[in-house]
């Protein structure tokens, strides 16, 4: 029972411990190859709003355009050192012609992203 209550405990600081330095981040998804192109890039700078966390969706391709290359890799960049946000896929990406991808900040603190979408 004691040697329980001391490994919650221990875990529980190592989580304290990682939450409390989340560090920013970069993500990846999927892979690009030499003749892979840059087909879109596009900067997410968000102000820090107090007691909120800050969504962006970035669309891709934007409107009603088409895009003829098929995806390979999508890049976020977290320009931020500290208090970083995460970013997820949530339709589209590797494989596919479009990606949304859903940006989210740590609560009171603001976005600097740079999403980039390579093709072939
Ligand atoms: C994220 O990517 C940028 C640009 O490639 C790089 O300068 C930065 O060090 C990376 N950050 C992390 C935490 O890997
Ligand atoms: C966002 O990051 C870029 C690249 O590091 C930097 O040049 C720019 O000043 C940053 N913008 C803000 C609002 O922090
Ligand atoms: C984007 O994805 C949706 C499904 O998530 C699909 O119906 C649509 O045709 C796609 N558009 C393009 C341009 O690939």
């Amino acid at each position: 029972m004691k040697t329980c209550t001391a490994i919650a405990l221990i875990s529980f600081a190592v989580v304290a411990a990682l939450v409390a330095t989340s560090m920013a981040t970069n993500s990846t998804w999927g892979t690009r190859g030499y003749y892979d192109r840059l087909i879109y890039r596009t900067q997410v700078v968000r102000k820090s709003e107090l007691w909120r966390k800050i969504s962006v969706d970035v669309d891709f391709p934007v409107k009603q355009a088409y895009n003829p290359y098929p995806i390979t890799q999508v890049v976020a960049i977290d320009h931020k050192r500290k208090d970083g946000g995460y970013a997820v896929l949530t339709k589209g990406g590797p494989g596919y012609r479009n990606v949304t991808l859903h940006i989210k900040s740590e609560r009171n603190h603001g976005l600097n992203y740079t999403v980039e979408i390579y093709g072939r």
